[in-house]
């Protein structure tokens, strides 16, 4: 069977691609020849990658899914969630974003977080959403240099180590995003098992 991810992203075509086994092709946008920004103004991450589901099977005729992921802040009532590329402004810089995030926390004991993850996966008989979720606080300054976003000031719950502290093979397996996907390459993989 073959999937497109909705991704241009091809590190995350060849994660996922290694989780779904030889059964599943898995293709990108690039693959099915489009090249367009596909858009994200939903209010929600389940809005957002609805919406990027949508599009690539509306317009190309393939079935797909696509993410959305976002940072939630317990003090800051979920905030900067499905905002947090932008939190800062327009020029999504990193830096700015987490210098932004630890002025709003200053005065907060409340330090705990979450990233959350939302897939959505459309296909001619309808859609399906997978959340994954990771659980974790933000510390006062950033600590590392591996990762992205908000790695650097993200403690995950029962770890030492920020995200941005660990290799990428240890925060692959704690993620909210490989969470998700589990679910999603679950449930391909039974659905494969039972149409077999
Ligand atoms: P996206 O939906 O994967 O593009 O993520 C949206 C934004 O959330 C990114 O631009 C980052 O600011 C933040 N983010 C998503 N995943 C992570 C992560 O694993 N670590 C740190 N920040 C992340």
């Amino acid at each position: 069977m073959t999937l497109c991810f909705a991704t241009n992203n091809q590190h995350k075509i060849k994660e996922v691609q290694a989780l779904l086994g030889s059964d599943f092709t898995l293709v990108g946008l690039a693959d099915i020849g489009c090249t367009e920004e596909l858009a994200e103004d939903q209010t929600t991450l389940e809005g957002n990658s609805l919406q990027k589901a949508n599009y690539v099977f509306d317009r190309y005729h393939v079935s797909c899914f696509a993410d959305d992921t976002g940072l939630e802040v317990e003090a800051l009532r979920g905030a900067p969630g499905v905002y947090s590329a932008r939190y800062a402004g327009q020029q999504r810089n990193a830096f700015d974003n987490m210098k932004l995030l630890l002025e709003n926390l200053r005065d907060s004991k409340n330090r705990k977080a979450r990233f959350r993850t939302v897939i959505t996966l459309r296909e001619p008989s309808g859609q399906l959403q997978f959340e994954g979720i990771l659980n974790g606080a933000i510390i006062g300054e950033p600590r590392g240099a591996e990762g992205f976003g908000y790695d650097p000031v993200f403690l995950p719950e029962g770890y030492t180590k920020t995200l941005a502290e660990m290799a990428l093979n240890e925060k692959n397996t704690i993620s909210h995003r490989a969470r998700a996907i589990e679910k999603l390459v679950t449930h391909l993989k039974q659905r494969n098992l039972s149409n077999a």
